[in-house]
């Protein structure tokens, strides 16, 4: 089953304070965003990538992809003032995809075996999200007061991928651009429509790289994985 996936890489990541933009840190002597396309780049069913890089940092982005050797039809495009803006910018370069991925460039260990799961979940229902079950007790707090411990049971954390029927996300997106909505992932834009969004369960490795401390864990990550393959 062929699919075609955007993946957003045009932020700051002030958070992760490293004074550059994180997809181009290194980890184990590889950048960010090279570990990430190569899993999609691997994938026989994926038949195109777009990754959005900032403006000012496109031909360096298409040149690290030709310097790791990844296949040249990669097509790098710029990207907007929020991740949403960006990953609008890169549905606008999708045409034909029946089946269209989001993926964030800070997301480098996703597994193939996740990425087919969503992508036959989105091809029969339209709007899938990868997901964990969250580990900790979750309650909800106002002015740091506790108002109510939630039913865990019921509360998932979301990754990336995120996989829809290409009408089904490019009009979601439109609609929140024209009525000024922002939200924080891409299935929200798809909730508020009304289009039920079904959760497959991923696994725990699957992080964001955000924060500094996130690194020492994807290394941790990354050693597994190795010894693993
Ligand atoms: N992203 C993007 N365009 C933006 C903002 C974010 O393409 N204008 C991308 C990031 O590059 C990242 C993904 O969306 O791969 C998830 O965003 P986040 O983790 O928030 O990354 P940053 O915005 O770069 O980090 P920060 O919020 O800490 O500045
Ligand atoms: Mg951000």
């Amino acid at each position: 089953m062929k699919y075609a996936v955007v993946i957003p890489a045009a932020g700051q990541g002030k958070r992760m304070q490293a004074g550059f933009n994180k997809q181009f840190l290194m980890l184990e002597k590889k950048p960010v965003i090279i570990h990430t396309v190569s899993v999609f780049a691997h994938d026989p069913w994926c038949e195109r990538i777009v990754v959005v890089a900032n403006e000012n940092e496109i031909e360096d982005m298409k040149q690290l992809i030709q310097d790791w050797k990844i296949p040249n039809d990669i097509d790098v495009v710029p990207g907007g003032s929020e991740r949403q803006d960006s990953v609008m910018e890169g549905l606008r370069h999708i045409s034909a995809a029946e089946i269209v991925l989001i993926h964030d460039g800070a997301r480098p260990f996703i597994r193939p075996l996740h990425i087919h799961k969503l992508v036959e979940k989105a091809q029969h229902q339209g709007a899938a999200v990868l997901g964990v079950k969250i580990k900790d007790t979750m309650k909800r707090v106002k002015d740091h007061l506790v108002l109510e411990t939630i039913d865990r049971s019921y509360v998932w954390s979301v990754q990336t991928p995120q996989a829809f029927q290409f009408p089904v996300i490019y009009d979601a997106y439109k609609k929140a651009q024209e009525e000024g909505f922002r939200g924080t992932d891409d299935t929200s834009l798809v909730e508020r429509t009304g289009f039920p969004v079904h959760i497959i369960e991923g696994d725990y490795n699957n992080i964001k790289l955000t924060t500094p401390e996130d690194i020492t864990i994807a290394q941790a990550i990354l050693k597994k994985q190795t010894e693993e393959d």
